[in-house]
């Protein structure tokens, strides 16, 4: 982990357009596994500390956190195009923590009288739908590549996602009523997921991570938004100072009680359930329609592509808690056991971890 005194902050409100068109002065440069980038951008980039990526060549430490050069441009655009509304929900969560389960509990929680999970599953989009296609994240599909999307059409309460760590999103999401759902899962968990699906789905251009160089670059902090604990943090603190600006939550007590996280998901989005909706078996339908073992199986998330040359099914793995259990090795345990105590120890964060 670089000291913070190499850590590069670019000032939000100094961000210019890096969008592609500004290619001028002959061939643009191209990074393996990425794609072409503007001479301004890319001065801008090597200006940046970097790592050795995961699935691309570099990772590069923006705004204190650590992410791909694409990751980068469209964070920029966000940064300086996004305009909040009053009732706009943002799910935020670092990668591989369950955000594809958010994204479709979320979706279903808010459009239930649209859609109801109990007497029309047939035709309920999830069925048909990967959760990423109903709930857009800013980085890889509104912004991706610098654009600025028209986003005036869109149904609310206007439901979006993001990795973005909440020092940079802060800004973006100060109008008053803007709700912000955190999705946080056991560290263990979060690497053993990550490894195996950057190695599923990285470039054949780029050599697989191994176990051990993957694990000692997350316990440095290097992985997309990472540091994962000044992520963790950045959210939970927000979640205490205003509780009713940001709900946190945890992938383990989902798994243990998805019901009542439901409950206090769909109270905190204003849209309580109501008796006769509980009588019904709302919540109960819910939580089957947007299950792991439900959504695995749909030829939607067998078979398609929801973000760019990802294909979905690598996004249901296992689903449980615990895996870590099965590939790392009692020195990597202490090592990262420590670390969590060293970073998040006090904080009142706390995991479960079988
Ligand atoms: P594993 O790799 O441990 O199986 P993300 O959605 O943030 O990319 O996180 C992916 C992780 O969430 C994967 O974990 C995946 O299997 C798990 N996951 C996906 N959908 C899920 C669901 N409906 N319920 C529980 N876990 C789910």
């Amino acid at each position: 982990m670089p000291s913070s005194s190499i850590i590069k902050t670019i000032p939000i409100m100094a961000i210019p357009n890096f969008k592609l068109e500004l290619l001028k002065d002959g061939e643009p440069k191209r990074q393996e596994g990425e794609e072409v980038l503007s001479y301004e951008f890319q001065e801008m980039l090597e200006s940046l500390p970097k790592e050795r990526g995961w699935r691309t060549r570099y990772l590069y430490l923006f705004q204190g956190f650590w992410c791909q050069s694409k990751e980068i441009q469209a964070i920029m655009s966000f940064q300086k195009h996004f305009k909040s509304l009053q009732n706009d929900v943002v799910l935020a969560t670092i990668p591989k923590s369950g955000t594809t389960w958010l994204k479709a509990l979320t979706y279903t929680v808010l459009n239930r009288n649209r859609f109801d999970p109990v007497s029309s599953t047939t035709d309920h989009p999830l069925l048909t739908s990967n959760p990423h296609d109903l709930v857009p994240f800013f980085e890889y599909k509104l912004y991706a590549n610098g654009d600025v999307p028209d986003l005036s059409g869109l149904a609310t309460p206007r439901t979006f996602a993001t990795h973005v760590p909440f020092g940079s999103l802060k800004a973006s999401i100060e109008e008053p009523g803007v709700k912000v759902v955190y999705l946080c899962r056991n560290p263990f968990d979060t690497f053993i997921s990550s490894w195996h699906y950057i190695n599923n789905i990285k470039s054949e251009s780029m050599s697989p991570v191994s176990l051990e160089e993957g694990f000692d670059l997350y316990c440095r902090g290097v992985i997309g938004f990472g540091p994962f604990w000044e992520h963790m943090l950045g959210y939970w603190k927000e979640s205490l100072r205003t509780p009713e600006k940001v709900l946190f939550l945890l992938y383990e007590d989902l798994k243990q009680d998805v019901e009542s996280n439901l409950k206090k998901l769909a109270s905190f989005l204003g849209v309580p359930f109501t008796e006769e909706e509980e009588a019904k078996g709302v919540v109960h339908a819910i939580s089957d329609l947007c299950s792991f073992e439900n959504l695995k199986k749909l030829e939607v998330n067998k078979s398609s592509k929801s973000i760019k040359n990802f294909e979905n099914r690598h996004l249901f793995r296992k689903g449980e808690v615990s895996d870590w259990i099965n590939y790392l090795s009692p020195p990597q345990v202490e090592r990262l056991s420590a670390l969590v105590d060293d970073k998040l120890g006090g904080s009142g964060l706390a995991f479960r971890y079988s």
